[in-house]
Order: structure tokens, then C-alpha cells, then sequence
């Protein structure tokens, strides 16, 4: 029982991974593997099961490990039709299944994903993550040996990742840093006037926000304490970005301004709420301060535009009064991590070289979080009155698209945005409890 919230959550159940922020600064590699024999996919289970069962019983770990499986890696290790009709529809699509919904058109479209991306290979989905490079050579041998024996699984895929100290990603801003508190994860909110999260708008198996259980895909042993994970690789095109700001600004100083109306924040991760006119390197730094602001003294946005990414996101208290979203149905936990070398500061050349977001979502609610999020908010502009303008830095923009800016005397008006962002590839997952673990390790079928 969590004192400061009356909830329990069974923490010892839940892979910590979702829960839980990671150490900072880290190296990781994700790892997809495909299962052509279903014993052998069970035994790897079983091993996963066992490195966790001792990172929950308080053994040291100095790697910390997140596995979850698609649809398709259920049905590999031959878990029952039934059960796997129990799972959320979304889930049993898969992502590539849903991309025209989710914007993923054009150079985002599946046609062009990185393959083994968005195909039936894709079974199982593993983020080791390690605070140095040494150690995470460590495991990535002793699981090439584990591997070995297990001649019925392929490693498919691997995408090395890591955490800059200063939290920094491609695009030189500091991501990561609104997230909902859970009730009984015994973490406090960051935000002050945002109540924790119901638990079950996260996790499988408690009441969430509309005050209900939602089904709980069956057996109760395999759904209870579990979560489905998104994760989508994202390609930036920061010279695209840096280009575009430079032909629109007079000054560096314009030109931040101009980056932190798109994002909401300053680089730093200083939000625009409170300081609306120049980063604060300070403010964005602490996270007592960094995520504690609202909207509401703001609301037509001449401090953090209604159409920036961080407060279409997270509108907070900026839609009370429309009476109609209830902002707290649509939250996510998001785990984020970068790839690729990032561009050196200053060069507005694109060097061709690969580099983004490894963007990941953990959420009880694939459709009204995840989904309800970027289709909505992100990809159109209705709810904020301007439907013809969608997310400025992650917008689809297969048509150039355009961003106002509000401010005194007049507006100001972004004109011809190209897409920042493209999306390499994804998958939707779940993330099983400790015992759904052991119950997929154990399957008889
Ligand atoms: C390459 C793509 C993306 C980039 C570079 C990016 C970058 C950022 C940055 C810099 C912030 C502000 C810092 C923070 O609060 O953590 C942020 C916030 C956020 N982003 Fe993204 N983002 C991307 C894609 C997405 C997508 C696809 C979604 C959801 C579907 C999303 C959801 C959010 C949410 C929920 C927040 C927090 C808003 C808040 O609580 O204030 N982002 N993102």
C-alpha cells in the first residue's frame, strides 16, 4: 500500500522498466528476435523471467531490462486463441496495420520502413539499457551465448541508443520531462496540480480514470500488471530544422525563440509558461520546477502557443473550460532514447547519417492515449481552432504545412513547413507482468 496515495500496485509483479525513469546518462541497445520454434521461445522466457525475477527481489542489476512481445510473438510461443482474442484490438493490428490513422503516410508510410519493421517477424522486443558501454558489452555476450543455445530464435534487429547526461536529443532539446505520476508507484507528480494517475490507466488489472476496470486480456494471470508499449523508430531531420529556423530568424536569439515557440519549451527544457521570454537554463534543470506550470493564465498562447508539440501533447488545464476532453484519458508515460550521431552544433548540411527518437509509449490504453494523441492533437488542429495546422516539429506535413505563433500587435505565421520527423518503423507490444512471465514460459500448448 502506497502511504502517500491509499492505492496498491503491485510493484514486485510489474516490470520496472515502465514505470520507472532510468538512471541518466545510459547506453542501450533495442533488440527485436523472431521465434520459429515455440519450446525454444519459451525457454528464453523463462531466462528473461529469471533476470527479473532477481532485479525485483533486490538484487543489484546494473542493467536494466524491458521485454515485451507483439501480437504475432503471443502467438509464436502458442499462447491460446482465445487469449489472444482477449487483447486490444489495436494490439492484434499491429502498428503498420493502423499507420494511415496514425499519419504514417508518404516517406513515413510502411512501404518505407526499415525492415524487419512493421512485419510479421517481429515477435519479441527487449531495451537493455546500461549506464556504461563496458557493461552492456557484458550482456550483450552473455546473451550472444544464451543466444547460441537457442538455435529456434533469430536476433532480427538491433538498434543501439543512448542518453546524453544533459537529456539533450537530435534536435537539441531536453526531452522527457512531462510525465503523469501513477497512483501507488510511490513517486510524487512534477507537476503539482496534476493528480496522480489513476493506476489502471497504465497498468492492466485496476480501475483507471472513468473509474472501471478495463478488460483485462485473459487468463487474469497473463493481463493483470501488464502494459502495452509502443515504440517507434523516428528519423529528425535537424538539418532541415536548423535550415529552416536560419532562413526565418534575423538572430541565434530569434532563431531559439522560434525552436522553443514549435516545442514549448526552451532547449534547456524550460518551459515557455514560465518563461516565456528567454531560456533559463536554471528552471530547466530543476525538476521541481520544470514541469510545474498550467495553461490557464495563457489561453489564446502568447507565452507557449496553443500549437506547440509539448501543449498539444499535454494540454493540462488549457481545454477546461470546453468541457468536452478530459485531458486525463489521454496521458502516456513516455521512455524515449536517442539514435545516431548527433548533427555537431552549428552545421546546417545534412550529413545523410541516421539519427532520432527512439520514441516509446507505455500505457494501458493503446487507442485513447497513444493513439488518441498523435491522431488527434499532434497530426490535426481542430481542438485548438486551426484545422489545417498540425504539430510543427512532428507533424506529418506531406502537404507544407504552417504554425501561428500568437503574439502582439499582429501573429506571426510559419509558412511551407516540411516534415522534421519521419518515421522509420514501429511496433505495438506487451509489456507482461513478472507472472504472465513465467505462465508464457510454462505454456504447455
Ligand atoms: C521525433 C519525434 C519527437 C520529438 C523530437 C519530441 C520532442 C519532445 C520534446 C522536446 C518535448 C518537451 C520536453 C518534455 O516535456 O519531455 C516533448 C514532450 C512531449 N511529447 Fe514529444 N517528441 C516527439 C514525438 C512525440 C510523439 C509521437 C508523441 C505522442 C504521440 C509525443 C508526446 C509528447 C508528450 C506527451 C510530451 C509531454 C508534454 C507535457 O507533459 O508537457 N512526442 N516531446
Amino acid at each position: 500500500m502506497d502511504l502517500t496515495t491509499g492505492a496498491a500496485l503491485d510493484l514486485d509483479d510489474i516490470q520496472a522498466g515502465a514505470l520507472f525513469e532510468r538512471p541518466s546518462p545510459y547506453v542501450g541497445a533495442y533488440l527485436l528476435l523472431r521465434i520459429r520454434d515455440r519450446h525454444d521461445g519459451r525457454k528464453l522466457v523463462g531466462r528473461l523471467h529469471r533476470i527479473l525475477d532477481a532485479a525485483a527481489a533486490g538484487e543489484a542489476l546494473e542493467t536494466s531490462l524491458t521485454v515485451a512481445f507483439t501480437y504475432r510473438g503471443l502467438k509464436a510461443l502458442g499462447v491460446p486463441q482465445t487469449s489472444l482474442d482477449s487483447f486490444a484490438p489495436e494490439f492484434r493490428e499491429g502498428m503498420a496495420a493502423r499507420a494511415e490513422i496514425l499519419g504514417d503516410t508518404g516517406q513515413s508510410g510502411p512501404d518505407h520502413w526499415e525492415k524487419p519493421l512493421g512485419t510479421a517477424d517481429v515477435h519479441v522486443a527487449i531495451a537493455v539499457l546500461s549506464s556504461d558501454q563496458a557493461r552492456l558489452d557484458e550482456v550483450a555476450e552473455k546473451a550472444r551465448r544464451a543466444h547460441a543455445e537457442l538455435p529456434g530464435i533469430d536476433l532480427i534487429w538491433r538498434q543501439d541508443c543512448y542518453q546524453l547526461a544533459t537529456g539533450r536529443t537530435s534536435f537539441g532539446f531536453k526531452d522527457g520531462i512531462g510525465q503523469p505520476a501513477v497512483e501507488g508507484s510511490g513517486r510524487p507528480a512534477t507537476d503539482s496540480r496534476e493528480r496522480p494517475l489513476k493506476a489502471g490507466e497504465i497498468f492492466l488489472g485496476y480501475p483507471d480514470e472513468s473509474g472501471e476496470v478495463a478488460p483485462v486480456p485473459v487468463p487474469e494471470v497473463l493481463g493483470r500488471n501488464g502494459t502495452y508499449v509502443v515504440f517507434r523508430k523516428l528519423h529528425t531531420r535537424v538539418a532541415a530544422y536548423r535550415s529552416y529556423l536560419r532562413a526565418r530568424a534575423a538572430t541565434r536569439a530569434e532563431e531559439d525563440l522560434l525552436g522553443a515557440k514549435i516545442v514549448g519549451r526552451w532547449q534547456s527544457g524550460a518551459p515557455l509558461a514560465l518563461s516565456p521570454d528567454e531560456d533559463d537554463a536554471e528552471l530547466g534543470r530543476d525538476p521541481h520546477r520544470n514541469n510545474d506550470f498550467r495553461f490557464g493564465d495563457d489561453p489564446r498562447g502568447f507565452k507557449c502557443p496553443v500549437g506547440s508539440h509539448a501543449r498539444r501533447a499535454n494540454p493540462r488545464d488549457a481545454l477546461d473550460q470546453e468541457g468536452s476532453v478530459d485531458v486525463r484519458l489521454h496521458r502516456m508515460i513516455r521512455r524515449g532514447t536517442s539514435y545516431g550521431p548527433p548533427l555537431p552544433d552549428g552545421v546546417l548540411e545534412d550529413d545523410g547519417a541516421e539519427r532520432g527518437i527512439i520514441f516509446v509509449f507505455a500505457g494501458a490504453h493503446l487507442k485513447r492515449q497513444f493513439e488518441f494523441v498523435k491522431t488527434q492533437w499532434l497530426n490535426d488542429g481542430i481542438f485548438i481552432g486551426a484545422p489545417r495546422e498540425s504539430d510543427p516539429l512532428v507533424g506529418p506535413h506531406d502537404e507544407p504545412g504552417s504554425f501561428t505563433i500568437p503574439q502582439r500587435p499582429i501573429r506571426r505565421r510559419l509558412q511551407d513547413l516540411p516534415p522534421f520527423v519521419i518515421t522509420r518503423g514501429g511496433e505495438y507490444c506487451f509489456a507482461p507482468s513478472l507472472s504472465a512471465l513465467r505462465w508464457l514460459a510454462e505454456l504447455d500448448t
